[in-house]
Formats: C-alpha cells, structure tokens, sequence
C-alpha cells in the first residue's frame, strides 16, 4: 500500500510516497481505508527530526495524526462495520505509523463514526486539534462566566478551542490580524485584539485584571504570561520555556493522552453535526503533493487545513 514517508530527516522534499506492507489489526483494532489526512504542524516537526526518530520504528516513518475514511476490517465487538465511515486520530510514533497512507491499523477507541452531512475530507480536519482543544479544556477546568485568552485564534487549535470555550459559556478574547478579525469573531470570540507582541497588553486591557486563563497556540510562551491573571493558567502546547510569575500556573497540553478518549472525540463530531464546531479545509492535495503542502504550511497564512487525499 501506498504511504507519505519519511527516509531521512530534512525539508519537505524529504517526502515520498512509499510502499509499505499492508498493515493487520490486532485485538482491539480496526484498519481503515484512508479518503483523508490532514497535514499539521506536528508532521513538520516529525519531517524536520527536530524530535529525533519515532522510539523504536524503522524508517520509512509515516506522518499524520488525524484522518477520515472507511472501515476496512473490524472485530466483532468493536462497534464498527466495513463500510462504516469514520475519522480517528493516529499517533505516527507508535508501531502502525501515522495517518497519511492508504490503509491504517489504529485502536478502535481512537475511532468514531462521521456523523452525516459530513464529509471525510471535513472530518479528517477535526480528530487531533479538536481532542487538542478538549484537552486544554478540561485541564484548565474553567466555570461559565470566567474569562479565557487564545492566540493563534485564526490556526486550528485556536479556532477549536474557541468555539469549545463558548459551548462551555466562557468569554473569549482572542488575537488576530486585521484580516483575520471577522474569521475570529465568527468563530465566537467576544472580543478580538491585534495579534503580536503586545497582545498581552491588549488582553490585559480588554479584561483588567488578565484573564483566568490563557490558551497559547501561538506558542509565545513568556511573551503572554502578562495577559494572564495572578494566580490563573497558562495552557502550552509546546515546552514552556521560561520562568513563569505571579503564580501563574503553566499546564503542558499533550494530545497523546487523548488518543483513546472516544466518548470526546464523539462529543467532538456531535458539536460539528450540530454547527457549533466549524471543519475548515483550507485546501486538498493528493497524497503524492505532500511536500507541496509542508511547504505551505510553513509558510503560514494557512487558514483552515491542508488535507492530503488517498
Ligand atoms: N501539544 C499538543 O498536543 C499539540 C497538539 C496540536 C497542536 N500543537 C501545537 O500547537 C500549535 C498550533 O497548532 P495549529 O495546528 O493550530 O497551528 P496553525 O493552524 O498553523 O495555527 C497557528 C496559528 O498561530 C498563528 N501565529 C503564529 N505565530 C504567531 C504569533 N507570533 N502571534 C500570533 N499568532 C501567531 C498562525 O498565523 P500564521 O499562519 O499567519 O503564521 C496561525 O494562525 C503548533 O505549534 C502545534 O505544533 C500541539
């Protein structure tokens, strides 16, 4: 079967497509035919070698941690059928690899059905930054009325995140460019500020005393610490690197430990059938253009995701 690979580290053309034996589930797991992956931030930084080599996997190593299409082979038990539509979120360190090949073996607690009026390629979109979102969510264990910040508002996880702190009847001040501005506030921020580095002073402005809590999909790290009320949260969703002050409290957000929470995942899917979670494709791209769409990636202005198609 066909998969993005990685040989060697390096830029985006590092990228193939690859033959790689067709994988077998084991106990407990499903294997899905691909329609979608989408390209995230994470598959630069896997691409790059930034992180070094997935633990114990021989190259080629295959990117992707989210993805939508159709159930392949199932256990009885598992609660899913061949044919079923689904979407999972994958992790490309563990033995089956990541999502951007034709056939992918994952746990079927990392699955859930799309729901209809839904597409694969929308689906494909919302597994990994939407469990991202949750996560930081639930971490942070804000009450209704208390007042969350989000930078890089307009990405993935910003755009998730605010639309889940509005179910959970927060109020949002989040950064944009001027451009961005009417995406942001479409998305439910209560309040749009500018974004760069003197967003925490505007956050601080907009709230008074900081907000209760800061999500920083931005990853500016000490750079917002001042937006942030004394005693509140900061959520990173890379290392924080820096002294934190004023007793803020710095939580490390890490999806991994989501990859097996399907009832999230399918509250997940329930708040995009309903239109509360928006899917935003920014642009698809056969498999074979991977490199094509790292390197849009890393360009930035992305909005919405690049989603490979197999
Ligand atoms: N820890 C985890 O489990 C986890 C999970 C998911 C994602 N992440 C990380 O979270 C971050 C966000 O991911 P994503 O998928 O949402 O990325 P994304 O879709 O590319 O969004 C990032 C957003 O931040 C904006 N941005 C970049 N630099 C900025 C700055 N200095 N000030 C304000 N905005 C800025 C980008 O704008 P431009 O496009 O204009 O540059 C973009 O809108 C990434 O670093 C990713 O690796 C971590």
């Amino acid at each position: 079967m066909r998969a993005v690979g990685i040989t060697e580290f390096g830029g985006p053309e590092v990228l193939q497509i690859v033959e790689k034996p067709v994988p077998e589930p084991g106990p407990g797991e499903v294997r899905i035919r691909v329609a979608a992956a989408t390209v995230n931030p994470a598959d630069t930084v896997l691409r790059s070698g930034r992180h070094g080599p997935p633990e114990g996997l021989e190259p080629p190593y295959v990117p992707g941690m989210e993805l939508a299409g159709t159930i392949d082979v199932a256990p009885g038990g598992s609660g899913f059928r061949p044919g079923d539509r689904v979407m999972a979120i994958v992790s490309p360190r563990t033995a089956g690899g990541g999502a951007q090949a034709e056939l992918v073996v994952v746990p079927a607690d990392s699955v859930v059905a799309v729901p209809d009026g839904i597409s694969l390629i929308e689906a494909a979109t919302l597994p990994m930054n939407g469990l991202t979102a949750r996560l930081a969510l639930d971490l942070l264990g804000l009450s209704p009325g208390e007042t969350l910040a989000v930078t890089g508002a307009a990405g993935a996880v910003g755009g998730y995140t605010i639309q889940l702190a509005k179910v959970a009847g927060l109020r949002v001040i989040a950064d944009a460019w001027p451009k961005d501005s009417e995406l942001v506030r479409g998305l439910g921020a209560d309040v749009v500020v500018p974004r760069g580095e003197e967003v925490a002073t505007a956050i601080r402005l907009a709230t008074g005393d900081g907000a209760d809590a800061l999500v920083d999909a931005a990853v500016m790290g000490p750079l917002v610490l001042a937006a942030v009320r004394d005693g509140g949260q900061l959520a990173a969703l890379r290392s924080f690197r820096g002294e934190t002050e004023r007793s803020v409290k710095i939580i490390p957000i890490w999806v991994g430990d989501y990859l097996h929470e399907q009832d999230k995942l399918a509250g997940l899917a329930a708040l995009a059938a309903d239109g509360r979670v928006t899917l935003r494709v920014a642009r698809t791209l056969p498999a074979e253009l991977a490199a094509e769409a790292h390197r849009r990636l890393e360009a930035g202005g992305v909005r919405g995701r690049l989603v490979l198609t197999f």
